[in-house]
């Protein structure tokens, strides 16, 4: 087989053979194919697409490029979440360790940041000493001991989703449904979960902006998670403006601490609540979503929530000193406020601008080689149907790099979308599929 005749192939839109596809897979991950030839396949994927049978090939295909985890001798339910991704889209973080704590074992296999997106595993490696490369080893004595882990792709796990997730990060590849559908899904798989909640993010700050979009990706993942056998829940929710107020690695940190710790932060706690609340009723805690929404209120309200993120990151190797106290981690140089230069209703946000703006100060990668800076981000104000007004500001920034931020400045004062006549809050759950 010949990788550009491979290529030229799906750049004619033809449908490619399992065969055709494991070749791919099996020596990108191998080190045989260079990143510039699976670039250009990863392009061609992007226009011509893939049909389901294809889609289920290339998630198992990526799935079985490393070892896949068998809990079986860990008796009860093992549920996981994964969310497709946005900007201040930190519940994982908060849901983990509240699900962990209702008794539900949770394998978490995440992802670093991509596009203008953050990931979970740079968030957690903000916290100083965490580490997220686990050896498939400590995976399962961990889930045994702690009921959680918090991982990502390494050569064992995933091997094909670690290099084909960061080349699709830089060579703007990413919106495409059947390789978020396989990145996602090989992962998630991987784990050897029975349940999944997927929170399937639609609007300017999702990788598919429109609902049709959204709804087409949350259907080709829940018909690949019912095709493995799994039972699935997929809310699609609302990414017009940044969930919560943070966006950056050690911000996201900080504010999921304040949630764990019983503080209310509008939109991001109750999406939390939900997504929780599905995690413990798949896991068979809870005889409804909405009695799991309950039991999650009281685990945070006793704080066995923060307790079981505090020993998860103790046993990952994290400084609970910097959990326990916030205030001592060392913030970036530079904190500057935004102001808005026009007055009115927020209508919307363009938060793919705001996601960018982040990225811009240091809180995400351009290319693959780039470092994140922990301490930088924005936190950002307003909501959407809130008045905006001249004299208050609309952001804060954080930066250790002085030259982004008159740029960012303005970025930030584009994306918003102000209206002259009172606004409305959009939905938080568009729809929920089980
Ligand atoms: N999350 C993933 O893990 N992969 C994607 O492709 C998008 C979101």
């Amino acid at each position: 087989m010949n990788t550009v005749e491979i290529i030229k192939k799906k750049r004619e839109g033809e449908k490619l053979t399992p065969e055709e596809l494991k070749f791919m897979i099996h020596n990108y991950s191998e080190g045989n194919i260079p990143d510039y030839q699976i670039s250009s396949f990863l392009m061609a994927v992007y226009f011509r697409g893939m049909d389901k049978e294809e889609t289920a090939n290339l998630t198992d295909l990526m799935l079985h490029s490393g070892k896949t985890f068998d809990f079986d001798d860990i008796k009860g339910k093992k549920v996981d979440k994964h969310s497709t991704g946005g900007v201040g889209d930190k519940t994982s973080l908060i849901i983990a360790p509240v699900a962990a704590a209702a008794g539900v074992y949770v394998p978490m296999i995440s992802g670093r940041g991509l596009g203008h997106t953050g990931g979970t595993l740079d968030k957690l490696e903000s916290i100083p000493g965490f580490r997220t490369g686990l050896t498939f080893t400590e995976c399962g004595n961990l889930l045994e001991k702690s009921g959680m882990f918090l991982a990502g792709q390494t050569a064992e796990l995933v091997p094909a989703d670690r290099k084909l997730y960061a080349l699709r990060d830089v060579t703007g590849t990413i919106e495409s449904i059947p390789l978020i559908t396989g990145s996602i899904m090989s992962k998630k798989l991987a784990e050897g979960i029975d349940g999944l909640v997927l929170d399937v993010k639609t609007g300017t700050g999702a990788f598919m902006k429109e609902y049709d979009r959204s709804t087409e990706l949350a259907e080709s993942l829940t018909a690949t998670a019912k095709a493995f056998g799994k039972e699935v829940i997929a809310m699609i929710t609302d990414m017009n403006q940044p969930l919560g107020k943070n966006i950056g690695n050690w911000l996201e940190v900080e504010e999921s601490l304040r949630i764990l710790r019983g503080e209310t932060v509008s939109g991001l706690s109750d999406l939390s609540l939900k997504l929780a609340g599905a995690m413990i009723w798949l896991g068979g805690k809870a005889e409804s979503q909405e009695e799991g929404e309950e039991i999650s209120k009281e685990i945070i309200k006793s704080g066995k929530a923060f307790d079981k993120f505090l020993e998860i990151s103790k046993e990952q190797g994290g400084d609970i000193s910097f959990l326990k106290d916030p205030g001592k981690f060392q913030a970036a140089k530079y904190a500057e406020e935004v102001f808005s230069e026009e007055e009115g209703w927020l209508a919307g946000t363009d938060n793919y601008k705001i996601g960018m703006a982040a990225l811009e100060l240091g809180a995400g990668r351009k290319v693959k080689e780039d470092l994140i800076d922990p301490t930088a981000g924005i936190i950002f104000y307003p909501e959407i149907g809130d008045k905006i007004d001249k004299n208050k500001p609309i952001a804060k920034l954080f930066t250790n790099k002085k030259e982004t931020i008159e740029r960012v400045k303005t970025v930030l004062k584009e994306a918003l979308v102000l209206e002259k006549a009172e606004t409305k809050a959009p939905p938080l759950i568009y729809k929920t599929i089980s």
